[in-house]
């Protein structure tokens, strides 16, 4: 078993009118097979936290810890926490150009095992995993998310999951403009990993449509960089009815 463990985590970005605290003192543990709902308003700090977990040098961390299996996750490079088993889905995610989506998940898939996957299997284990998520075949030669809809980026990020084969993926507004057979489909392959390789899931997302496919073991709500509340799946539900209303002070810009 893997274990993910953030303990009273207080980040900062620097911005036009200096450095400002965002997140505030998150705690939080992650075990494989365990799937967490992180959901919040907009601006709470959800996607920091991801940031922060992958190791973006935007964010800086002022104190508290990360570590995976007690491995201290913030003296590792990007790259080595990628190879520690730990994935991010962006909820933006970048266009590569020059890249196709072949190499880049050969290049990736190489650094992370320290070696280069079979030739025979690997290319039978990229098919498969792209019919799964209903992609067309031509994406292998596309320079990876350029052009791509916001639909195929998310599917993409989920290919990745597949195939890379993490202990804990932390999958930041991965319905985002999402239709509802794109919703199943993303879902079904999160699913899939958690079922084969008993993926620990941390799921960051502003709505609870997704939650229906993917059902969480724990959910946590974030307001303004702290985790204000915390539940089983009911919680889900009840935001569902309620929304956020009851965590946010007047003074909170709502933006959506
Ligand atoms: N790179 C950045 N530069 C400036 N401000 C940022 C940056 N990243 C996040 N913030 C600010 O931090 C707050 C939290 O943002 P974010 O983590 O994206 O929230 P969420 O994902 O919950 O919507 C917001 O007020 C946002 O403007
Ligand atoms: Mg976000």
């Amino acid at each position: 078993m893997t274990v993910l463990e953030i303990r009273d985590l207080h980040v900062t970005v620097e911005t036009d009118a200096g450095t400002t605290p965002i997140l505030n003192g998150v705690t939080l543990t992650v075990r494989t097979g365990e799937t967490h709902a992180i959901m919040g308003p907009n601006g709470s700090g959800k996607s920091t936290l991801a940031y922060t977990i992958a190791g973006h040098p935007k964010y800086t961390v002022t104190s508290g810890s990360i570590t995976l299996d007690g491995e201290d996750v913030l003296e590792m490079s990007v790259d080595e926490r990628a190879r520690a088993g730990l994935f991010l889905a962006m909820q933006y995610p970048v266009e590569i150009p020059g890249v196709t989506v072949t190499n880049f998940l050969r290049t990736a898939k190489t650094a992370i095992d320290g070696e280069a996957p079979a030739i025979r299997t690997w290319t039978k284990d990229v098919k498969a995993s792209m019919k799964n998520l209903r992609i067309d075949p031509k994406f292998a030669q596309r320079n990876v998310n350029e052009g791509f809809s916001g639909g195929e980026k998310k599917r993409h990020e989920i290919l990745q999951l597949e195939l890379l084969k993490p202990q804990i993926a932390v999958l930041d507004e991965t319905d985002s403009g999402l239709d509802v057979d794109a919703l199943k489909i993303v879902s079904e392959g999160v699913n899939r990993a958690k079922e084969e390789t008993d993926l620990g899931v941390l799921l960051i997302t502003h709505y609870t449509r997704i939650l229906r496919y993917i059902r969480p073991d724990f959910v946590h709500v974030m307001v303004n960089g702290r985790i204000a509340e915390e539940g089983g799946p009911e919680l889900a539900e009840r935001l569902e009815e309620e929304g956020y209303d009851r965590f946010i002070g007047d003074e909170t810009p709502v933006d959506a």
